[in-house]
């Protein structure tokens, strides 16, 4: 079976894609700065899946390190879901995202292409579509200007492996736009765990709940949307990572560009998901309407139809189960891998 480099393995969705990929057949090699994660979830991973599954520390920057691995495995594919991905912090350091994330693409794809691994899926974003004319988005939907330099940051990703595959068609580029993802392991042994106060939706719903937050902050209940607060289309992780499992049965050495939405095709408002996760957690969790966020797009939802047609892929976990997994994961782990 195809061995997987998988650069980002340790983070929240990779390490869940980690265990899809393993339980799908696949042999793995975890590739990770920990900058945004602990060696504790390589611990959980074992735990999960009863192996060690192997790992390297290292940086996607770093040409000698990536080659390094290149010389100890043999890669058939590379999945990168290595890169900083806060927004705001994006706009306060966009010579880092631009470095950290765009350098350490190419950086991962000039080793490819001097190893002769022509197999790449890259975690992109809803985000490259801004502020959509209308939804549910296709892949068709126009690619917008950034409205960040993060979400810059995957737009020229795209078009760096896009302007690659023309040079070099014996290139298998997967694009894979992702939506809002949440929710953890059933297990309970790994989940989402950012550093600092959490600025998405989910993990801050999490820490309210175990008391490590007041209240949730409710950024606006003004807009033109059935409850006033803004839509999104959230998606298990756990379904996300049987996206990519999905996506590289299908396109495993089929020379091309492969661009797929993933994500529900169901838009769920801020509201919804409080009432979802108070479910979960058995009382009500508190909340106060505040102002809206600057940035924050009304509504951003998938048609996923694609996926479906082409990778016979789709989403099958709901809202409650997105809310109550992720309720599991925190109470499990109040602080998160710190514990
Ligand atoms: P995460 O921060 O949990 O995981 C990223 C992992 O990459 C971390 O383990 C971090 O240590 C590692 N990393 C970062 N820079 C690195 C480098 N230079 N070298 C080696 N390792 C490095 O993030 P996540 O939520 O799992 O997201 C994974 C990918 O998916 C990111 O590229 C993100 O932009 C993208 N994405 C995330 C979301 C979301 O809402 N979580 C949505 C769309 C796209
Ligand atoms: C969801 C909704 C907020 C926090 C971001 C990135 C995107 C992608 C996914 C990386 C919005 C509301 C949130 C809070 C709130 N990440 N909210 N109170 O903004 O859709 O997307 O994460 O690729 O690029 O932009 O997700 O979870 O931040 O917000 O009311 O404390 O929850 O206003 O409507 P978003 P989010």
């Amino acid at each position: 079976m195809a061995t997987i480099l998988v650069p980002g393995g340790a983070g929240f969705i990779g390490s869940h894609t980690v265990i899809a990929l393993v339980n799908a057949g696949y042999d793995v090699v975890i590739f990770d700065n920990f900058s945004n994660s602990k060696p504790t979830v390589l611990e959980r991973l074992k735990k999960i899946l009863g192996k060690n599954i192997p790992f390297v520390c290292g940086d996607i920057r770093n040409r000698e390190q990536i080659e390094n691995v290149f010389e100890q495995y043999k890669i058939d594919g590379v999945i990168n879901f290595a890169g900083l991905k806060a927004v705001g912090e994006s706009v306060k350091k966009p010579l880092e995202y631009y470095d950290n994330n765009v350098h350490g693409a190419r950086t991962l794809l000039q080793v490819m292409r001097e190893y002769q691994c022509h197999n790449f899926i890259f975690s992109s974003s809803a985000t490259v579509y801004g502020e959509p004319d209308s939804v549910p988005l296709t892949e068709s939907s126009p690619v917008k200007r950034a409205n960040s330099p993060y979400g810059q940051t995957k737009i020229d990703i795209e078009y760096m492996c896009q302007e690659l595959q023309i040079a070099a068609p014996e290139f298998s580029m997967v694009l894979l736009r992702y939506f809002n993802p949440v929710g953890a392991h059933e297990s309970g042994l790994i989940g989402e765990d950012p550093k600092g106060i959490p600025n998405n939706l989910m993990p801050y719903l999490c820490q309210v709940a175990v008391g490590r937050l007041p209240h949730l902050n409710v950024f606006g209940n003004d807009y033109p949307t059935p409850d006033g607060t803004c839509v999104r289309d959230y998606i298990h992780v756990v379904d996300l990572a049987e996206g990519h499992v999905a996506a590289l049965k299908h396109c495993l050495n089929v020379p091309g560009v492969h661009i797929y939405n993933l994500g529900t095709g169901i838009g769920y408002s801020v509201l919804d998901m409080v009432k979802a996760f108070s479910k979960a957690m058995g009382r009500e969790l508190p909340y106060k309407i505040a102002p809206r966020r600057a940035g924050d797009v009304v509504q951003c939802y998938a048609d996923p139809a694609l996926a479906k047609k082409e990778l016979g892929w789709s989403a099958k976990k709901n809202l409650d189960q997105m809310a109550a997994d992720s309720y599991n994961w925190q109470k499990n782990n109040p602080n998160g891998y710190d514990d």
